[in-house]
């Protein structure tokens, strides 16, 4: 059984009621139970820390051992030099997603620390962008 683990960072936790033009209204808790459901073959976990440590040290607790990281590291993507030297250090493939198209937003979003590292990029389809991550895995 592949193990799969979804790593959101900053403000994710609010998703639902943070910005819901932007990212939509389910919560994550809820999209999460559906592509659980949906995707029995797969042991699925999911973290989420507002704190840029300890987004480094979950990478760092499974990234030897676990088949996918599927990481939105939120605000931190386009700050966190420490986070995209994580993705590199570790052996785990990670696939970087966003709900938003940052590139149609402001200019500071367009830059990522995690897309040189990254195994590839899906991001502007809302939480499907998840979703599409977690099939490049199987
Ligand atoms: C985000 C995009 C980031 O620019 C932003 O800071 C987020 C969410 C997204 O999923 O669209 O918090 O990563």
């Amino acid at each position: 059984m592949k193990k799969l683990i979804i790593i959101n960072g900053p403000n994710l936790n609010l998703l639902g009621k943070r910005e819901p033009n932007v990212y939509g209204s389910l919560t994550f808790t809820e999209f999460f139970d559906t592509i659980k459901e949906k995707y029995p073959e797969i042991q699925l976990e999911h973290y989420q820390s507002n704190v840029e440590g300890e987004l480094i040290d979950k990478l760092q607790e499974v990234g030897f051992s676990y088949d996918g990281i599927i990481l939105n590291a939120a605000a931190y993507t386009h700050t966190s030099v420490g986070i995209g030297d994580a993705v590199k250090a570790i052996e785990t493939p990670v696939v970087e997603v966003h709900i938003s198209n940052t590139f149609s937003r402001e200019k500071f979003r367009h830059k990522s620390f995690i897309s040189p590292n990254a195994r590839g990029v899906v991001l502007g389809f809302g939480l499907q962008s998840y979703e599409l991550a977690l099939q490049s895995f199987i």
